[in-house]
Order: C-alpha cells, then sequence, then structure tokens
C-alpha cells in the first residue's frame, strides 16, 4: 500500500483542497455543519482569510488547541454559517404556535419554557415572545421563559442587543411590531416585557443541551446543515431537554429526518409539528 506524499510534495492547489476537506471533517464532528462538496467555497475561502500564511499544520493545530466549539475553530465556525434570519419567519409555525401549541400548554397550569436551537441574531426567539405575549398579556399569566443558543458569539451579541432595522421586521403584522418593539431613531428596540422573558446561552447544539424540562423546541433551518448522524444526535439532545409531550418545531426541510422513534407527528391546518413521544 501507498502512503499519502507530504503536503509540500503536493501541488499548492491539491494541498489546499485536501486541507480544506480535513478541516471540512473535523467541524462536522465537532459542531455539526457539514457542506457538501459542491458547496466547500464559504469554507475553504474562510481557511484562506483565517489562516493568514501560517502553515497548514500550524492552523491545525490551532484548530484542536482550543476546547470544542472555542478558539480558533469557533472563529473559523462563526465566518463560514448561515446566519440569516427574520422575525415571523415561517408564518404558519407561529399561528400555531399561538392557536394550539400555548393554549394547550398553559392549561398545564405552571410557568412556561421554551427554547430556540441555532437562535442566530435573535428574531426567532423575539417573535416567540411576541407570541406568547399576544396570547397571554405583555405581563399576564402563565410566565413564559423563552431561551436562546447558539454557537457563534458574535450573533448572540447581537441578539442580547434586542435593536433591528425595519427588513428585520417585515414579515410581522403591525399587531406584532407594536406589541413588540418601540421605534427609535436607531432602530427597533425590543420591549422591555418582552426583553425581559428572552435569554440567550452560547451552546454548540452538538453537545447536550443544558435545559431540561422544555414545553417547546424550535429548530428550524439548522439541522440542513448538518450530516444525518450529527442531526440524529442533536434530536437526541432534544429529546432529553423536551417534557413529554413537549413539542418541537423543525425547518421544511428538516421534516424530512429520521424523527418518528422519538417524536409523533402533529398535524395542524397551518403547518406540521411532532411532539416527544413518552418512552
Ligand atoms: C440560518 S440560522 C437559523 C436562524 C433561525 N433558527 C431561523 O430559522 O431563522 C442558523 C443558526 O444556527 C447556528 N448553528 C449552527 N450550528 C450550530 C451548532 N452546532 N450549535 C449551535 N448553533 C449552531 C448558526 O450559528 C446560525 O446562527
Amino acid at each position: 500500500m501507498t502512503s499519502a506524499p507530504p503536503m509540500e510534495d503536493l501541488q499548492p492547489a491539491t494541498a489546499e483542497a485536501l486541507f480544506a476537506e480535513r478541516v471540512r471533517a473535523l467541524v462536522a464532528d465537532r459542531c455539526g455543519y457539514a457542506p457538501r462538496p459542491a458547496s466547500m467555497a464559504p469554507l475553504a475561502a474562510a481557511l484562506v482569510r483565517r489562516r493568514r500564511g501560517r502553515s497548514h499544520e500550524d492552523y491545525w493545530d490551532a484548530l484542536q488547541g482550543a476546547a470544542p466549539g472555542g478558539g480558533e475553530l469557533q472563529l473559523l465556525v462563526e465566518d463560514v454559517l448561515n446566519h440569516d434570519t427574520v422575525c415571523g419567519r415561517i408564518p404558519p409555525h407561529f399561528e400555531t404556535l399561538g392557536r394550539h401549541v400555548l393554549p394547550a400548554l398553559a392549561r398545564l397550569g405552571r410557568p412556561l419554557r421554551l427554547a430556540s436551537l441555532g437562535c442566530s441574531t435573535g428574531e426567532e426567539v423575539y417573535t416567540m415572545a411576541i407570541t406568547a405575549a399576544e396570547i397571554f398579556g405583555l405581563n399576564g399569566s402563565p410566565a413564559v421563559e423563552i431561551v436562546g443558543l447558539d454557537l457563534s458569539a458574535r450573533v448572540l451579541e447581537v441578539a442580547r442587543a434586542g435593536i433591528y432595522q425595519s427588513s428585520s421586521l417585515r414579515e410581522l403584522s403591525p399587531a406584532q411590531r407594536q406589541c413588540g418593539f418601540i421605534r427609535q431613531a436607531d432602530g427597533f428596540h425590543v420591549r422591555p416585557e418582552i426583553a425581559q422573558r428572552v435569554r440567550f446561552l452560547q451552546h454548540n447544539i452538538m453537545q447536550p443541551l443544558p435545559l431540561v424540562g422544555l414545553d417547546a423546541v424550535f429548530c428550524r433551518n439548522v439541522l440542513i446543515y448538518f450530516n444525518p448522524d450529527s442531526a440524529q444526535q442533536v434530536l437526541g439532545h432534544i429529546r432529553a431537554a423536551l417534557a413529554p409531550g413537549g413539542w418541537l418545531f423543525l425547518g421544511p426541510s428538516e421534516s424530512a429526518l429520521h424523527l418518528r422513534e422519538w417524536f409523533e407527528p402533529a398535524a395542524f391546518a397551518e403547518t406540521m409539528l411532532y411532539r416527544r413521544r413518552q418512552l
């Protein structure tokens, strides 16, 4: 059997492509994100940008150096992940949350806890809080806490600031905007009554979630970038964090995942959700 030639003997383009493939495998293993060969350009470009003249081996050591999800690996991944989001994305989910899920959960007669995995800059979390405020009132009962988790420290800073431009609010009705935001010179500020229901945590969802007894989890437009094994691992973490009967909202392209053993489909006129089985 012939062994692989040392990196320095390869043509530069080949060495770069092999190195990018090695990093792709590391990123997929630690963070879930696994671009297909045809979609490698952003990762390859970020590698060149961040390596800044360091040799492949030195940069590999830097990637390995920190704890999973921390240090250079964290910065590289932040650069390539898709963080696109807007308030009210996939309106049928929020209609179903408001019309069916929150009223059913309110009958439990206790405070409610919801989470958004891969919450990006926070718009999804604030829309969940606005939906709860529309049903229960801005200071009403039951108390609702919503936790947003994301790997990226950078997007969480924006989420915590809670100031958005009108383009981020374009999917909201005038009533939802009014309920959630106060217009100021520099943008739309999240109302304090909405902000107090919300908190944000930096967390890599490839690791068990730091939350238990959740009543509903949104995990939308995140697992589409993961390979099936990593997506299944995340589903296991969601299952462990959800209360029995807890609700799961997945993005439309994520609903094809192998889910049915742990989650029961629940069809509504507006959309399809999943509920954690009792097992
Ligand atoms: C396209 S955004 C989706 C935002 C929102 N959920 C939505 O549907 O509008 C995907 C987010 O998932 C986050 N993400 C990707 N992999 C992650 C991981 N392993 N742990 C935590 N967050 C992750 C990214 O940082 C990004 O902000």
